[in-house]
């Protein structure tokens, strides 16, 4: 169960990447490096992690042309990394184009090329949100009409919320992988997600991996947070 748990490095410095990750590691083997850190600090911080033998998420939700995407993708295979993102809503070639560029260039390197995610709807948006953007099918379906386009085009799997893990699932099928941020255990503050779950929501609604930050890294002791969200996890 600890492999399912992802910790967002939310923060904008290497030193405090590198407190949280000496803190947590080998506990939790997963990092998230968001546009936070990797604008603060750049690539330095993707191989902080992977130096210390830690797996990255590299969280930059990519959305440009086809040709830039697949540019960035490549670069991020250069890095190591273990998972990157996009969003669904740059197109169908966008998606194409960047999944064969992560296996060209991890072939060319000869390793395994990163999982290649999609996001489909931020997990900090809700049915007024998409109403807003002159979207009119509800959140539940457009996340699956997304993920199902995504895993059309050649992606691993999504970022989705907790609640719509199992239509992705029954719509896209065993292998596809379902990320999903928004974790709110019992005992966290409230703040901006909108479509939370607990762990154990998670897991058991389908989910491969959970999403953590604020609950960890801004808890007063973020192992005794990571341990507490494992055990929940894996408590039947
Ligand atoms: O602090 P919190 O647990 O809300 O952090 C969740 C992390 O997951 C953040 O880094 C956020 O950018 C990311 N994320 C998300 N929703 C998505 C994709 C990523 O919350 N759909």
């Amino acid at each position: 169960m600890k492999d399912k748990l992802i910790i967002a490095l939310d923060v904008d410095n290497l030193d405090a990447a590198r407190a949280i990750i000496d803190r947590l590691f080998p506990l939790v083997k997963i990092f998230k490096i968001g546009s936070q850190l990797f604008t603060s600090a750049g690539p330095a911080a993707v191989e902080l992690a992977v130096k210390k033998g830690a797996r990255v998420f590299l969280d930059l939700k990519f959305h440009d042309i086809p040709n830039t995407v697949a540019n960035a993708v490549i670069a991020s295979t250069r890095l190591s990394v273990f998972m990157l993102n996009l969003h669904v809503q740059g197109g169908f070639d966008m998606m194409r184009q960047a999944v064969s560029a992560a296996r060209d260039e991890a072939k060319k390197m000869n390793k395994e090329r990163p999982l290649v995610l999609g996001v489909t709807v931020l997990t900090s948006m809700g049915e007024r949100d998409l109403k807003d953007l002159e979207i009119r099918k509800g959140v539940k379906s457009q996340v699956t009409y997304l993920a199902k386009l995504a895993k059309e085009a050649g992606l691993d799997g999504v970022v989705a919320s907790a609640d719509e893990a199992q239509p992705i699932r029954w719509t896209c099928g065993d292998d596809f992988i379902i990320v999903t941020p928004g974790i709110r255990p019992a005992w966290a503050q409230k703040d901006d997600q909108k479509r939370t779950a607990t762990p154990k929501e998670a897991i058991s609604l389908g989910a491969d991996y959970i999403v953590v930050g604020r609950p960890v890294i801004a808890a007063p002791d973020p192992k005794a947070a990571a341990e507490e969200i494992i055990k929940e996890m894996t408590v039947s």
